[in-house]
């Protein structure tokens, strides 16, 4: 079975099938046994599509713009295990916290090519950026040009910054996940003038190296439009400033926020699409403008990992109400996967171990949690079922695993990863003594 005859197939990792026991397998591996073996629910990484993924976006944009840096955006995902394809892949990481710095260090990632972004970083995490020489820090804020400029002083450095300017274009997305007007919490605004005393403070200050500009307009982007608009507006900009200010327009960040299918009712643009509209505008302007040509860093996260990744949940509970709904209630929800609750996420599924069954019936996939807005899937269409089937739930590797949570004391799943019929533990199940482990009484 292909994905003609079963068109949900298209939304799994690169490597998925129906194997001759009808059941989904990915990697080679068969997704009842690693339900069976690792337990569920149970989050699958498929490492061939990670790293087809990373491959495809660095080979699309430097076809259409020749020098392309592609930084993981690992507020999408990142542990030890990922952290180390993402460097085996030659990508750099965009990091928001702290936290995720400490990650990409713990497996010695190159931190020169990390970027270090966020709206609000402390002083500590900018003295750990500062001690550990990240490549780049993304600076947000008056407030952290001045901090960044004394925290770097005091360590007798100068460090290479990007100005993150918030060019007021609409990428018509979620709101919550829409960053780039004017009304927003991140960066310095183009129309208010903001960005260009920014530009101004920032050549003055003597232990910043401002190389360049960043924006992200926000994430599940389905317009070129937008990423274009952009770009103009950032590089008449640019071209403005390099002659008041001297602005070094080495590196041009254009941010994330491809977007990737979750469901077969919407297809986003592939990744080739993205590349030529952000190429071919870059290299009509910037010989038009008098520029020279600056590095490109684009920063996919849900582009690189959604796709790879497969939650797997065991059936319980099943309640028909007559005429109205059936719940299949699994044994996750919420608490590993709150996209559906809280953006109106639409995702699809199978029934893993009957990939075959041709019939189907429409039922509503609920979760566990205490909470009657616990839906993973309203209306899916699945073979019937009954309890202790499996269900796949295909695109689930991005931002579900960073914002899952222990809500009703639900301990976090574990990660496996997949390849070539092989399957390894890269983050293992929480245990109930890991609930109460950092309580003191
Ligand atoms: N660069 C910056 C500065 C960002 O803030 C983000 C995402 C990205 C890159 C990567 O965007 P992506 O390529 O993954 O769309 N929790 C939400 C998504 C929040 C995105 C935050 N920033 C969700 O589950 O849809």
């Amino acid at each position: 079975m292909n994905a003609k005859t079963l068109p949900e197939l298209s939304l799994f990792p690169l490597s998925a099938a129906v194997n001759n026991q009808g059941h989904l397998s990915l990697g080679g591996c068969d997704t009842t046994a690693l339900a069976e073996e690792f337990g569920t629910p149970l989050y699958i990484f498929d490492e061939f599509t990670i790293r087809h993924k990373c491959r495809q976006f660095t080979a699309e944009f430097s076809r259409h713009y020749r020098d392309t840096l592609v930084i993981y955006a690992s507020k999408a995902f990142l542990n030890k295990a990922l952290a180390v394809i993402i460097n085996q892949e030659g990508l750099g990481l965009d990091v928001v916290s702290g936290g995720e710095l400490s990650i990409a260090h713990s497996i010695d990632f190159p931190l020169s090519k990390v970027y270090f972004h966020g709206n609000n970083k402390t002083p500590e995490e900018l003295e750990l950026a500062l001690s550990w020489n990240v490549g780049r820090v993304v600076v947000d804020n008056f407030y952290e040009l001045e901090l960044l400029n004394r925290l770097a002083g005091e360590k007798g450095m100068r460090q290479d910054i990007l100005l993150r300017i918030t060019p007021g274009v609409d990428p018509h997305t979620h709101k919550y996940t829409t960053t780039g007007t004017l009304d927003s919490k991140f960066g310095f605004p183009l129309a208010t003038g903001q960005a260009e005393k920014a530009v101004a403070q920032a050549a003055s200050a003597s232990h910043l190296n401002p190389v360049g500009l960043h924006f992200h307009l926000g994430s599940s982007i389905f317009e070129l439009e937008p990423y274009q608009l952009a770009i103009e507006l950032a590089l008449h900009f640019a071209q403005r400033l390099t002659k008041k200010h001297n602005l070094k327009l080495n590196e041009f960040s254009i941010g994330g926020g491809f977007a990737v299918q979750y469901s077969l009712d919407s297809k986003p643009p592939d990744v080739a699409e993205y590349a030529r509209a952000i190429g071919d505008r870059l290299n009509d302007l910037i010989p038009r403008l008098g520029l020279t040509y600056p590095r490109l860093i684009i920063e996919p996260g849900r582009g690189i990992i959604a796709q790879a990744g497969v939650a797997l949940y065991k059936t319980g509970a099943l309640k028909e109400i007559p005429g109205i709904r059936k719940y299949v209630c699994i044994d996750g929800g919420m608490s590993d996967n709150i996209r559906p609750a809280l953006y109106g996420a639409r995702y699809e599924a199978l029934a893993a171990n009957k990939a075959s069954e041709t019939e189907r019936e429409v039922v509503t996939i609920s979760g566990k949690l205490c909470e009657s807005g616990d839906i993973l899937i309203r209306d899916a269409r699945l073979a019937p079922l009954s309890p202790g089937d499996i269900i796949a739930m295909p695109a689930c590797g991005a931002y579900s695993i960073p914002m899952w949570s222990n809500y009703n004391a639900m301990p976090r799943p574990a990660i496996i990863m997949v390849n070539e019929g092989k399957a390894h533990l890269v983050r293992r199940r929480e245990t109930y003594e890991d609930l109460t482990s950092l309580d003191k009484l």
